[in-house]
C-alpha cells in the first residue's frame, strides 16, 4: 500500500501503532530506547503522509517481582507503579517519544478486557486445569517465580544457577530439577508443593498458529524461528498464579491471579480503550474481528514467542481481530558489548538527559544502524560523537548556517521568487517517493543514507557558488538571491526528509523558515517569495565530555546506598556492615589463607539465632569448627556436603559456644539472602584459593 505517491493518489490508512510495555519495576534505559525511539519514526513517519495513526503504549505493572520490590520499600504496588509511570512518562517526553496514550495495565479496562477474553477462550474449550508441584518459599509462604530461585543445574552441576535455565552449559529446565535450590527472597530452602493451575491450550491452535505466521505479519526471519518452535512442539501456557501476587484475579477462580504475561498484551486493547473513549473512537471498529485498520506491534526479539504464538492465539479465539503486523528488532550492545553496570554502559534515559545531551542526536544515531531486521545494534560512543556531530552539524546544519543569514541582510528575509537550479531541486523531490518507502519499510539507515547524500549535494552547491564571495560584489547581488534560496530548498526539503527522526529539531527549522508543520506531501511545492525568520543556532556538536560525564554517573548508580555491600564474613558479628577498605597490596592479601573446605557437619547452635555449627574438611589441614551466622539463610541439612571457601589462618576465637577455628565467606547486599561461596565443581578440600 502507497503510503505517499506524489501523483497525488492517497490512500488514507488507519493504523494502530504499539511498542511493547516497559515493565514497571526499573528504569527506561537506552536499550529500551531503541524500541521507542524506532517506533516514534514510524508513527511520525504515518502522520507526516497524513494517515489516521495513533501509538498507544502503557506501564506492564504486574507480578511478583514487582509486588517484592513494593513490599521491600514498604509501599503499596499500587504506589510504585504510580512512581515508575511518572519516571517513565518524563523519560519518554525526554526523547520526544509522541504517544497518543500511555496507559497501565493495573487498569479497570484491562482487568475487564483481560478476563472477557480469558472467559472467551473458557468457552471455546481452550482452558484446562491441572494440578502440578512448584517450589514454595516456606518462609515467605510464596510460590517462588523461576527467576527467584537459584541452585546448581541439574545437568552439569554448576552452582547459582536461576530456575529456568543454566547460564554455565545453556541447559533449560524447570526449577523442580534444580539441585539444592534456594529461595532468593528469603535464602529458605524451598519445598515442593501441588497447586491448581489454569493452562491455554496452545497446542489446540496449531493449525492456526501454523497459517498465521506464514501469513505475512511476520519479517521472514521470525516466521523461520517460528518452525523451529512447532518442530519442538507447542506447549500449554501456563495462565495462572497463586496468591500472594500484584495482578487480576481469575473470574471464578479465588485465590489465582492471571499470569502477568496474560493481561500484558491485552494492555494494547486496554490502552486503547481509555484513548478511544477520551476521543470517541469506535473500539469495536478498531478490535473487532472484523476490523479494516492496521495493527502494527513493534517489539524486542527477546518477547516474539509472546507476540506471534499467545497473543495472536488468545485474539483469534476469543473473537477479535489480528495484527497486521508484529515487528520485532534486535538487541542494543553499548561499545560492542552487552549493556554492564560496571562498565557504566547499561545508561539510564534519565543519566543521558541529564547531561544535557541532546535527545535527537540519539535518535539519530538509532536511526542511521536500524534496517528492519532482528539484527543487534551498537552504540559505539566514539562513533556516535562523530557521526552526529559530521552529519548533522556540518552536513545538514550547515547549509542553513551558510545562507540564511544574506537573506536576512540583504534581502529583508526574502526569498527569491524562483529557484535558479531546478535540476538540484527536482531531483531533492524526486526522492521523496523512496524515502518515504524506506521509512515505510523501517530502513531507516537505507533513508539517512539518502538523506545524507542529497545533503553532500546541497553543500558541494554552496560551496561551488560561494555566497560569501558573492556578497562582496553589488553585481553579483541577483545571483546571490538565487544561490541562497536554492539552498535554503535544500534545506527544507532535507528538514523534512529528516523530520521523523528529528521532530523538535524540524519544529525549530520551521519556525526560523516561518512555515507550518512541514507534511510528506509538501516536499513537492517550491519554497519561494517567502520571508523567513532571523536563523539562530539550530544545533550543537556532542562534547565528548559529556559523553564521559555520562557514563561515569552510570558506574556511580551501583555503589549501594547508603552503606556498600563488600563479600563480608558470615560470622557472629555478620551484622557490622564493613566499610569498603582502602587497597590492599599484593603482600596483604598473600596473607590470607582462603582454602577450600567441604561442609562435613552442619548443626544448630543452642541459643544462637543467628549460628550453625560446621565441621570443616579443609583437606591437608585436617578438619576445624566455625560458627557461621548463616541461620536465616540455611538450613543445616542442606549444607552437609558442600563445598565453601574458608579463611584458615584466621587466629581462633574463642566464642561463649566453642572455638571458632576459621572463617566462611558468604555474600550479602542490598537484597534480601545471604549466599554462601562455593567453588566451581572439580575443586577439592584443602586446595589453595588465590
Ligand atoms: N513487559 C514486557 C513487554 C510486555 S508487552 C505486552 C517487557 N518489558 S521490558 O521492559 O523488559 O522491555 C520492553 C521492550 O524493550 C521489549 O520489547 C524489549 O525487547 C526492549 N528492550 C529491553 N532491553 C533492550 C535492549 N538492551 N536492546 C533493545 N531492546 C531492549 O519485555
Ligand atoms: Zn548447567
Amino acid at each position: 500500500m502507497a503510503a505517499f505517491a506524489p501523483s497525488g493518489l492517497f490512500m488514507s490508512r488507519q493504523i494502530l501503532v504499539t511498542s511493547a510495555l516497559p515493565y514497571a519495576n526499573g528504569s527506561i534505559h537506552l536499550g529500551h530506547l531503541v524500541e521507542y525511539i524506532q517506533t516514534d519514526i514510524w508513527v511520525r513517519f504515518q502522520k507526516m503522509c497524513g494517515h489516521d495513526c495513533r501509538y498507544l503504549c502503557a506501564d506492564d505493572t504486574h507480578g511478583t517481582a514487582i509486588m517484592l520490590r513494593a513490599e521491600k520499600e514498604g509501599i503499596t504496588p499500587e504506589t510504585l507503579i504510580g512512581r515508575v509511570w511518572i519516571d517513565h512518562t518524563r523519560d519518554f517526553a525526554g526523547f520526544n517519544i509522541g504517544f497518543d496514550h500511555y496507559y497501565s495495565t493495573h487498569s479497570d479496562e484491562n482487568r475487564e478486557l483481560a478476563s472477557t477474553i480469558y472467559l472467551r477462550l473458557k468457552e471455546a474449550g481452550l482452558i484446562e486445569i491441572k494440578t502440578i508441584a512448584q517450589l514454595y518459599d516456606p518462609v515467605k509462604n510464596l510460590f517462588l517465580p523461576d527467576r527467584f530461585i537459584k541452585g546448581e543445574c541439574p545437568k552439569c552441576g554448576a552452582l547459582d544457577q536461576y530456575g529456568d535455565n543454566c547460564e554455565v552449559c545453556g541447559a533449560t529446565y524447570s526449577p523442580t530439577e534444580l539441585k539444592n535450590p534456594v529461595s532468593a527472597v528469603s535464602g529458605a530452602t524451598p519445598v515442593h508443593k501441588d497447586s491448581e493451575h489454569y493452562f491455554f491450550k496452545l497446542g489446540a491452535c496449531e493449525a492456526f498458529l501454523r497459517e498465521w505466521t506464514t501469513s505475512g505479519a511476520l519479517q521472514s526471519e521470525a516466521a523461520n524461528k517460528m518452525q523451529e518452535w512447532f518442530a519442538s512442539g507447542l506447549n500449554n501456557w501456563d495462565i495462572s498464579r497463586d496468591a500472594p501476587y500484584f495482578g487480576f484475579e481469575i473470574p471464578g477462580a479465588p485465590g489465582k491471579y492471571f499470569y502477568v504475561w496474560l493481561d500484558a498484551p491485552v494492555g494494547y486493547m486496554a490502552s486503547f480503550a481509555k484513548y478511544a473513549a477520551d476521543n470517541g473512537l469506535d473500539f469495536d471498529a478498531w478490535w473487532g474481528a472484523e476490523s479494516k485498520t492496521e495493527l502494527v506491534h513493534f517489539i524486542g526479539k527477546d518477547i516474539l514467542y509472546f507476540h506471534a504464538l499467545f497473543w495472536p492465539a488468545m485474539l483469534k479465539f476469543s473473537g477479535h481481530r489480528l495484527p497486521t503486523a508484529v515487528y520485532a528488532h534486535g538487541f542494543l550492545t553499548v561499545n560492542g558489548q552487552k549493556m554492564s553496570k560496571s562498565r557504566g554502559t547499561f545508561i539510564t534515559a534519565d543519566s543521558y538527559l541529564a547531561q544535557k545531551l541532546n535527545p535527537e542526536w540519539l535518535r539519530y544515531y538509532y536511526a542511521a544502524k536500524l534496517n528492519g531486521s532482528m539484527e543487534d545494534i551498537d552504540l559505539n560512543l566514539d562513533d556516535f560523537v562523530a557521526r552526529v556531530n559530521s552529519d548533522l552539524v556540518g552536513k545538514f546544519i550547515n547549509i542553513a548556517s551558510r545562507t540564511a543569514g544574506f537573506i536576512r541582510k540583504n534581502f529583508d528575509g526574502k526569498l527569491a521568487d524562483g529557484v535558479a537550479n531546478l535540476e538540484l531541486i527536482g531531483d531533492f523531490q524526486a526522492a521523496a517517493g523512496t524515502i518515504a518507502a524506506h521509512y515505510e519499510a523501517r530502513d531507516y539507515a537505507k533513508a539517512l543514507r539518502e538523506i545524507m547524500a542529497l545533503a553532500d549535494r546541497a553543500n558541494q552547491y554552496v560551496a561551488d557558488e560561494k555566497p560569501w564571495e558573492l556578497a562582496k560584489k553589488p553585481e553579483a547581488i541577483y545571483r546571490l538571491h538565487e544561490v541562497c534560496t536554492v539552498a535554503l530548498n535544500c534545506f527544507r526539503l532535507l528538514t523534512l526528509y529528516l523530520k521523523p527522526v528529528l521532530p523538535k529539531l524540524a519544529e525549530q527549522v520551521e519556525a526560523f523558515l516561518n512555515i507550518p508543520p512541514l507534511a510528506w506531501e509538501d516536499s513537492q511545492s517550491l519554497f519561494i517569495r517567502h520571508r523567513i525568520n532571523e536563523y539562530s543556532h539550530l544545533m550543537t556538536r556532542i562534547d565528548p565530555k559529556s559523553i564521559e560525564a555520562m557514563v561515569d554517573a552510570n558506574k556511580q548508580n551501583l555503589e549501594p546506598t547508603p552503606a556498600p555491600a563488600p563479600v563480608r564474613h558470615a560470622e557472629a558479628q555478620v551484622n557490622a556492615t564493613q566499610p569498603v577498605a582502602d587497597t590492599i597490596s599484593i603482600d596483604d592479601f598473600a596473607k590470607i589463607d582462603l582454602r577450600i573446605a567441604r561442609i562435613a557437619e552442619a548443626s544448630h547452635v543452642e541459643g544462637a539465632d543467628k549460628l550453625l555449627r560446621l565441621t570443616l574438611d579443609v583437606g591437608e589441614l585436617g578438619t576445624r569448627q566455625v560458627f557461621a551466622g548463616i541461620k536465616s539463610a540455611y538450613a543445616p541439612e542442606t549444607l552437609v556436603g558442600r563445598l565453601t571457601v574458608v579463611v584458615a589462618n584466621l587466629a581462633p576465637r574463642k566464642m561463649k559456644f566453642g572455638m571458632s577455628e576459621g572463617m566462611v565467606l558468604a555474600a550479602s547486599g542490598d537484597a534480601p539472602g545471604l549466599f554462601i561461596l562455593s567453588p566451581d565443581s572439580g575443586a577439592q578440600p584443602g586446595m589453595k584459593v588465590k
